[in-house]
């Protein structure tokens, strides 16, 4: 890659997306599964530029939704609403309701009282509302705790006997059919066991329930397959997809797969470029055009993504690399070896395909970076770098 005539013609930071590669792993998840029924709806949070829904759409993935913002993202970049489903602990009722009229596959709840406010909507609209639950199975899925999302102590989902309650309960109603249960235990898993723990509970649930006359057609597994950023063991695809096949013995569901950062963290990287490199004593800092307002994982996970300075040689020494926001927090590496830098070397983050572009932000009054696509060798801008006037247009009273 000329990341040289990149940066002259697009200026950094900026990040860079390997579509082919994203298409890869799709399709190796997808044929992981290929025993059984199967449908993968992406994470749209773990990046939501809608070029990047869009070439997925095209290979016919679904999509997993937390706002209406993101449902609407997904049906602009071309899905089908059969094929989105919409999840959050906290969706409100202007949501629900325009989720229920855009016909989506299926709502996933996570506590009763929501599902009695989408009763409500659902009869007010003459809709007849598909539900999936949201279960907490109380399982450690072994992971940063900000990510860990299946244990009790945990906001997200229902407890079993809760869960239960809520099928009853829906497979009365004259407006909600219960069609799926739900687990997403946490991100970055690297260990499957507690995976395929859930998945066990999970399935016994569903039997349960057909013993209670409660048929669904949905098997919802979530995300949270981990990737490799520094030296995690790799999770194999072909034993996750068998582990939760066994779960499912005698059971005929269509497995829902919510990947977001397995297809697209290694397909991304933030391109930056070294402003200053100072010593403060002995320590050295590269100072570089990227902040932590672009790439929040490193200061708000400690998360690790490897750097390259694909120009740069020599000796390396230990250096933090910095941005320029004023926190001490703003680092994307703390005592990492790197060559000299000195102003206008280029800088790789990598692997920052997932949760980097979708997790930034305006702080410092800082445009967002603009977004590049490679596709089949060819470079295209996805997204430009925000202006200063957009970063000021919603503040009444200013913009003349
Ligand atoms: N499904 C649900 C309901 C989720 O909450 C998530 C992620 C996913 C699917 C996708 O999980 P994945 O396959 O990407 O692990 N910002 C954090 C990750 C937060 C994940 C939130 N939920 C990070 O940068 O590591």
């Amino acid at each position: 890659m000329d990341y040289k005539a990149l940066t002259k013609e697009f200026n950094t930071p900026f990040y860079l997306y390997d579509f082919d590669k994203i298409r890869s792993n799709f399709k190796a998840l997808k044929e992981a599964f290929r025993a059984r029924k199967s449908q993968i709806f992406y994470a749209v949070k773990a990046n939501s530029n809608l070029s990047l829904l869009s070439m997925l759409a095209s290979l016919d993935s679904g999509f997993d939704c937390v706002s209406i913002g993101e449902v609407k993202r997904a049906l602009k970049a071309g899905a089908k609403p059969y094929k989105v489903i919409f999840s959050g602990v906290a969706k409100n009722e202007t949501e629900l309701k325009e989720a229920l009229k855009l016909g989506i596959l299926y709502i996933n709840l996570e506590s009763f009282e929501e599902m009695k406010s989408l009763e409500k909507i659902a009869k007010k609209l003459h809709i007849k509302a598909r539900i999936s639950v949201r279960l907490n199975p109380n399982v450690d899925a072994k992971t940063h705790p900000y990510i860990s999302t299946g244990l009790k102590e945990n906001k997200f989902g229902v407890r079993l006997d809760e869960a239960k309650k809520i099928y009853l309960y829906a497979a009365k109603s004259e407006f909600l059919e219960p069609v799926g249960v739900h687990f997403h235990i946490g991100s970055q898993i690297t260990d499957l066991k507690p995976i395929f723990e859930a998945a066990t509970l999970t399935a016994k649930l569903v039997r349960e329930l057909n013993a209670a006359k409660i048929e669904l057609k949905f098997f919802d597994v979530g995300g949270g397959l981990g990737v490799v950023y520094q030296n995690e063991s790799e999770p194999d695809l072909n034993a996750y997809a068998q582990g939760i096949l066994a779960s499912l013995s005698g059971l005929d569901l269509t497995i829902c797969l919510e990947p977001g950062r397995f297809l697209v963290a290694k397909c991304g990287e933030l391109v930056t470029s070294v402003l200053y490199e100072k010593m403060n004593g002995d320590k050295r800092f590269v100072i570089v055009d990227a902040a932590m307002n672009d790439l929040m994982r490193p200061s708000l996970y400690k998360a690790y993504h490897a750097i390259e300075m694909p120009y740069n040689s020599g000796e390396m020494s230990l250096c933090d690399v910095v941005g320029g926001i004023c926190e001490s927090s703003d680092f994307f590496a703390q005592n990492r070896a790197l060559p000299k830098a000195k102003n206008g070397d280029i800088l790789i983050i990598k692997d920052a395909g997932a949760y980097g572009f979708s997790m930034s932000s305006n702080y410092n009054t800082r445009p967002r970076a603009c977004e590049l696509a490679l596709e089949k060798g060819q470079i295209r801008q996805i997204r430009k770098r925000e202006s200063f006037r957009q970063l000021i247009e919603n503040e009444v009273g200013f913009l003349k």
